[in-house]
């Protein structure tokens, strides 16, 4: 039974983890979270008091950090700017917390000889073509394309180098696209989703073509588990699901499950510098650590999410109309 302390706990993948965690061991869960626009308290709802704390904080606070690292065994980093349109527009606030942050939780690893497992993306890797046979292994070398994803590289590159300068034991993980509820409605399949809830068309970049390769959230969070408990320090693993979807097939599923005419959406302005294609191969992950996934019908578990954002508006209302907003000024 072990102390874990969950960055970024309040956010859409970190939240996951933490139920995730709670529901499947007997570790207790402290989460450190700033409660930027991503965070939401709600996500974190009917946990077990006795075996969850919340503490209101930002990884960048040196003095909070190592106050929180001397009472935990080990910690998971899933603290970040996330969101790559957020990147373009103010790239600083990924600098502060993707880069200092990480640089701030890495001394208190360091310091207190904790346990670290660092929450990573396969967007490091940068893109691949549509035909290319090949995917992202560990072994790719690292060509991240905007300012959200080279701070993550960097992030990366800075646990590797904690590491092996200074013995820190840590692990990491390069995940895909996550999908499921809770996902803040800047993303691209909730946006989509609650656009139809709202008798809104859903918004396609570009061309529609470029390809995510989607997981859903528990997934992340089971392989996120193994790791922590069997990854080799020092190692990176790669998680996916094999679940290669272009983003025009995406909008069609979610207007044929919502009832609507398959070709009612519009086509906005392209992200610039936009990734065409992520695939992951995790078979390193899959053959060392015996990890498998479990929600590999993309459709059902697209149905359940949708179920979802129908039943929790309340959740997600109060941040769409300030989301839409920003994307209506960007032209998307
Ligand atoms: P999110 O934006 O939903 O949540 C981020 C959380 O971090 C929020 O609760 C926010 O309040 C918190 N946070 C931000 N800055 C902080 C700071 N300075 N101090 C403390 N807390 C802070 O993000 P997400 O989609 O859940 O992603 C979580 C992690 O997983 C990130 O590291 C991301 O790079 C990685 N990841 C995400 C995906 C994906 O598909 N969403 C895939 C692979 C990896
Ligand atoms: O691959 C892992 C990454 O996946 C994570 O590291 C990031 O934190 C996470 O945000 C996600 O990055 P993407 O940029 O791939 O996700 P996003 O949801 O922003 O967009 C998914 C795809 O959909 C991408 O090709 C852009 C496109 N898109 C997005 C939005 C918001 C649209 O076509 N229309 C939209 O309205």
């Amino acid at each position: 039974m072990s102390r874990l302390l969950v960055t970024g706990g309040a956010g859409f993948i970190g939240s996951n983890f933490v139920h995730y965690v709670l529901e499947h061991t007997e570790h207790s869960v402290t989460v450190l979270d700033k409660l930027t626009y991503a965070g939401n308290l709600a996500s974190l709802d009917g946990l077990p008091a006795e075996r969850f704390r919340f503490v209101h904080g930002d990884i960048t606070d040196a003095a909070l950090v190592d106050a929180l690292f001397s009472e935990h065994d080990a910690v998971v980093h899933y603290a970040a700017e996330s969101h790559n349109d957020n990147s373009l527009d103010d790239p600083r606030p990924f600098l502060e917390t993707n880069i200092v942050g990480t640089y701030t939780l890495l001394e208190a690893a360091r310091k207190h000889a904790i346990r670290f497992h660092h929450i990573s993306t396969d967007e490091v890797y940068g893109d691949l073509e549509l035909d290319d046979p090949a995917r992202f292994t560990e072994q790719t070398p690292y060509n991240p394309s905007s300012p959200y994803s080279s701070t993550k590289a960097g992030s990366d590159l800075l646990v590797r180098a904690w590491v092996r300068s200074f013995g820190v034991q840590a692990t990491i993980s390069n995940c895909s696209n996550n999908y499921g509820p809770y996902q803040h409605v800047e993303k691209f399949i909730p946006r989509q989703i609650t656009n139809v809830l709202r008798g809104e068309r859903p918004k396609l970049y570009g061309s529609g073509e470029n390809v995510r390769d989607w997981i859903h959230a528990n997934d992340h969070s089971s392989a996120v588990l193994t790791i922590l408990e069997r990854g080799v320090i020092g190692e990176t693993y790669l998680i996916g699901a094999d679940g290669e979807k272009n983003n025009k097939d995406v909008v069609e599923l979610i207007l044929d499950q919502l009832g609507q005419p398959t070709d009612a959406y519009d086509l906005v302005n392209d992200r610039p510098g936009h990734d065409l294609r992520y695939a992951i191969d995790s078979t390193r992950l899959r053959s060392e650590l015996g990890w498998a996934p479990k929600y590999s019908d993309f459709e059902s578990g697209l149905a359940d999410t949708i179920a979802w954002y129908r039943d929790h508006e309340s959740w997600w209302a109060p941040q769409k109309d300030a989301t839409e907003a920003r994307y209506k000024a960007q032209g998307q």
